[in-house]
């Protein structure tokens, strides 16, 4: 099934085994700085731990009772389910949108920038951010605070790990109420960059070094969700499950099936894991508006608003991040990103950007 996911083309690639899974390049070189992009959604909320409790045994014995029927092969865990999960756990049904504080060119966006997009992308619950540089760290949870959002931070390389981490622990400065979720990479065991026991050793050491900056949320590595059913460890080491999940890298999926593809893949997920009370948060999922086909996925503005209302409609209650805020100008195409690597942003555009917001509240149905 994992291999499956992936699509076609990519899996008579010579190179899969690096990138066993179709996606837009997910990282870029501008200049010296290896970027990545990402995003992230609603997560548990430090400040429900009441609520989170509660959630945490109602779910525990839902799965006792699951696990208790099937022990192993097809565990009977429904849709319904894993949407009560991300509802319970993560949930005042909010989403989570990534962003990247970078100009066309990739140089670094300054604070009044950052301040205006943020703006823009208030009614999402967190923002997620994918490495340190370009003072992001800052920025970003500066202008998150503004407007009442929290921050996904992110470290990207876990090369470079304890001085990414001082950046955000001093952009924290001693409140971490902005911080939703601390991650340590983004598809490093996807990319062929590091291997699954490297992440979990740098998650184990991020989170202690957290632990002593005060910091106490969910501490994660973000995979895609092939790597993540592949090496369970990777979400066993981690707080939740974050996984990123794109149906227009499977050539046999459309706009309109992309909310039950990603909902699919994000109860395999579940169904991986030993733990079953582990929540799931799909940490990337969009669709492109311009680029080539993938056999069925075909970009377009239409298209994206079509998967947009799909995937609402699938995670209605969140546990869902958003891919991108904006389109990227500054990252590059390559074979696998069917030309539509700049192409993911949700609030580009005059004429769409209201029906996108309208379909993404948390609040609201799914009119356009
Ligand atoms: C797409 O569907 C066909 C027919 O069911 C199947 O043979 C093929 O493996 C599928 N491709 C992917 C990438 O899942």
């Amino acid at each position: 099934m994992l291999e499956g996911a992936s699509n076609d083309h990519y899996l008579n690639h010579p190179c899969r085994r690096i990138r066993a899974y179709v996606r837009r390049k997910p990282f870029n070189d501008v200049g010296n700085r290896c970027f990545c992009h990402s995003s992230n959604l609603v997560l548990l909320n430090i400040n429900d731990i009441p609520i989170a409790t509660a959630a945490i045994i109602v779910i525990a014995i839902v799965f006792i009772a699951f696990t208790g029927l099937e022990k192993d092969a097809a565990r009977p865990l429904s849709p319904d389910l894993i949407s009560g999960i991300s509802n319970s756990l993560f949930g005042h049904g909010k989403y989570g949108i990534s962003y990247t504080a970078y100009n066309d060119d990739g140089t670094c966006k300054t604070q009044d920038q950052v301040d205006s997009d943020m703006a823009q992308l208030r009614q999402f619950a967190f923002v997620r951010f994918y490495g340190v540089d370009c003072n992001q760290a800052q920025t970003i949870s500066k202008a998150a605070r503004g407007n009442n959002m929290q921050v996904f931070a992110g470290v990207f390389d876990i090369q470079n790990m304890n001085n990414d981490l001082q950046k955000i622990i001093d952009a924290a400065d001693g409140d971490w109420s902005t911080f939703h979720t601390v991650s340590v990479g983004n598809e490093l065991v996807n990319r062929g960059q590091s291997s699954p026991a490297e992440v979990i050793g740098a998650v184990n050491s991020a989170r202690n070094r957290l632990r002593q900056a005060g910091y106490q949320g969910p501490v994660v590595t973000v995979d895609t969700f092939n790597q993540i059913i592949a090496h369970p460890e990777l979400c066993d080491a981690s707080d939740y499950c974050a996984a990123n999940c794109h149906a227009f890298f499977d050539s046999n999926q459309t706009a309109e099936n992309a909310g039950p593809y990603v909902l699919e893949q994000a109860r395999q997920v579940s169904q991986a894991m030993k733990d079953g009370n582990k929540g799931v948060i799909i940490t990337e999922t969009g669709w492109p508006s311009a680029g080539e086909a993938n056999g069925a996925a075909v970009p377009s503005r239409h298209n994206q608003i079509v998967a947009l209302k799909s995937l609402k409609q699938s995670f209605p209650d969140g546990g869902v991040v958003f891919f991108s805020a904006f389109n990227e100008k500054w990252k590059q195409d390559n074979a696998w990103t069917f030309g539509t690597e700049k192409n993911w942003g949700l609030f580009d555009f005059s004429d769409t950007k209201d029906a996108i917001s309208e379909i993404l509240n948390p609040l609201k149905g799914n009119g356009v």
